[in-house]
């Protein structure tokens, strides 16, 4: 049995790819059997796991059909397998998108045909909500991911992102910023509203992301000791106590 957890976001540019390709090293890093489904066209997860060159080819691209995922999964130096976006287009995007909608458990199906190893964690990395392909991955997933940028705009499309996972998410704060008042008040703002949903870890804006993201690689394997390595570390434990069999992390205690 698979877990899936779709990694979504209401705010453009919140950090999804960021989180989903850093919480899945960093769980690879702790040997937990983990997998990333990039369902964004963006095509980026491969450099920030460490592959050197662009993925063509993934289950985005045109000629690939989703019976046909094995064919594009590959291991990255982080150790994560990854079923890559590739390159794609609108048409391929518009298909995919009534291909989820008239089989809703197309997804986890496709997934499980991969023969991953039992209780594989699946990260699903997607477009900004609302996008048909987001929406199916948060309907096929056991946990909904939903990062929130410690922003304006991640305050004010926090209401989007609860209404369209409807109950669903479980937030993560992303680009908190501690030496910063607004970013603060923004941060307690995002709590209030979103009380036991939002989970009691956060990213804080941390140049080492993007250094990261320049070098083709995760901060797990780095350990470059930055706060962000710290955070992820952070987030890891809470996922791995959240998803554990019969642990205390259901969907409404994620503050324990
Ligand atoms: N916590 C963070 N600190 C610094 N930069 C970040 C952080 N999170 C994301 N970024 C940067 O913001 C940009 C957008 O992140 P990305 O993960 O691609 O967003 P999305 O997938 O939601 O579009 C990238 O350049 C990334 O390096
Ligand atoms: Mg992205």
């Amino acid at each position: 049995m698979l877990t899936l957890i779709a990694v979504v976001s209401s705010a453009g540019g919140a950090g999804r790819s960021t989180v989903t390709a850093h919480l899945a090293a960093q769980l690879a890093h702790a040997r937990t059997p983990v997998a990333v489904l990039e369902l964004d066209a963006q095509n980026s997860i491969g450099a920030l796991l460490g592959l050197r060159e662009t993925c063509e080819q993934g289950v985005l691209s045109a000629g690939v059909a989703p019976d046909g995922w094995h064919t594009v999964l590959r291991d990255t130096p982080e150790g994560v397998p990854l079923l890559p976006a590739g390159r794609t287009d609108a048409k391929q995007l518009a298909a995919l998108g009534d291909w989820l909608r008239g089989d809703a458990g197309g997804l986890r199906r496709q997934l499980d045909a991969l023969g991953l190893p039992a209780g594989t964690r699946v990260f699903i990395d997607t477009q900004r909500l609302p996008d048909a392909i987001a929406q199916a991955a948060v309907v096929a997933a056991d946990r909904v991911l939903g990062v929130v940028p410690v922003t304006t705009t991640g305050y004010v499309t926090q209401v989007d992102l609860m209404a369209a996972c409807a109950g669903r998410v479980q937030m993560v704060p992303n680009l908190a910023a501690s030496n910063s008042p607004l970013n603060n008040d923004l941060l307690h703002l995002i709590q209030a509203r979103g009380g036991d949903a939002v989970v009691p870890v956060r990213i804080h804006r941390d140049d080492a992301l993007g250094m990261a993201a320049a070098k083709g690689g995760s901060l797990a394997r780095a350990a470059d000791g930055s706060q962000a390595a710290l955070d992820f570390i952070h987030l890891e434990a809470w996922l791995a106590r959240a998803t554990a069999p019969n642990g205390s992390g259901g969907q409404g205690d994620a503050r324990t």
